[in-house]
């Protein structure tokens, strides 16, 4: 069966209410009756009472960019995945290369919020990629695979099956500086072959993997047509509904 391609917006810390209110006003309408993809915005966590049910009843989903693996604590400044469940949002972003690096998430962190979020029913997309040292020494396709390992660890193929991949190699994010079609579609491929090890064929098969990193209306096109890209996690080009839709329109 093929895969139904998912196109994502991470808004990451941009946006008032009123701002996200405009967007949301201007972009459903461009999309409506658009089936072909699926399509998901992640706005912050303070925006989801406004976006979540501004999309209400449409084809576009909303979700958090981060939620903490706890159900709930002492732990200030976070986001608990149950806070998310009851404003609405059904997807969550899980160790994006910004959490990563500014916020020191681990592995082990991300492996421990993917599994909250798969234990309630949130659509995880686990972001991993290189840093451009990485790439420049050979170590691509070790680090992704360390990176599935850890992410993965624990869990079963029957409860995978709601996991989505964003490969985003991190010289990419925000740099103008996007991969080739190709660079990419060789990294979907080794992560597709690491998810075959590790929850067998059928599970890897069905996995979306989606590509990140400076995604623009220009270049989206080539991006998709290759086989192993399954969608796109769009920063900077998603902020405006214009050429996000003509992204999610490819
Ligand atoms: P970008 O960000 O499209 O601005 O490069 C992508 C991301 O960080 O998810």
């Amino acid at each position: 069966m093929p895969r139904k391609a998912l196109i994502a917006a991470n808004w990451k810390m941009y946006k008032t209410p009123a701002e996200a209110q405009t967007f949301v006003d201007a972009f459903l309408p461009l999309v409506k009756g658009h089936t072909r993809d699926e399509i998901a915005l992640f706005p912050s966590p303070v925006l989801l009472p406004t976006v979540v049910p501004a999309c209400e009843g449409s084809n576009v989903a909303v979700g958090a960019q981060n939620i903490h693996f706890a159900e709930e604590g002492a732990y200030t400044g976070e986001t608990s995945i149950g806070q998310l469940r009851a404003v609405g949002g059904t997807h969550t972003l899980i160790g994006h290369s910004e959490r990563r690096q500014y916020f020191a998430e681990t592995d082990e962190i991300v492996n421990k919020k993917l599994h909250t979020a798969l234990k309630h029913g949130v659509v995880p997309i686990v972001c991993i990629g290189e840093v451009l040292e990485e790439r420049e020494a050979g170590k691509t396709a070790s680090v992704l695979k360390t990176q599935v390992n850890g992410a993965f660890a624990g869990v079963s193929p029957e409860a995978a099956a709601p996991i989505v991949i964003a490969y985003e190699p991190v010289w990419a994010i925000g740099t103008g500086r996007t991969a080739t079609p190709e660079i990419a579609a060789d990294a979907h491929a080794i992560i597709r072959a690491e998810v075959t090890k590790l929850l067998g064929a059928d599970v890897a098969a069905a996995m979306r993997i989606l590509y990140g990193g400076s995604v623009k209306p220009d270049n989206i096109t080539n991006l998709m047509a290759q086989e192993e890209i399954d969608g796109a996690l769009v920063g900077g080009a998603s902020l405006k509904p214009e050429s996000f839709t003509a992204i999610v329109k490819y």
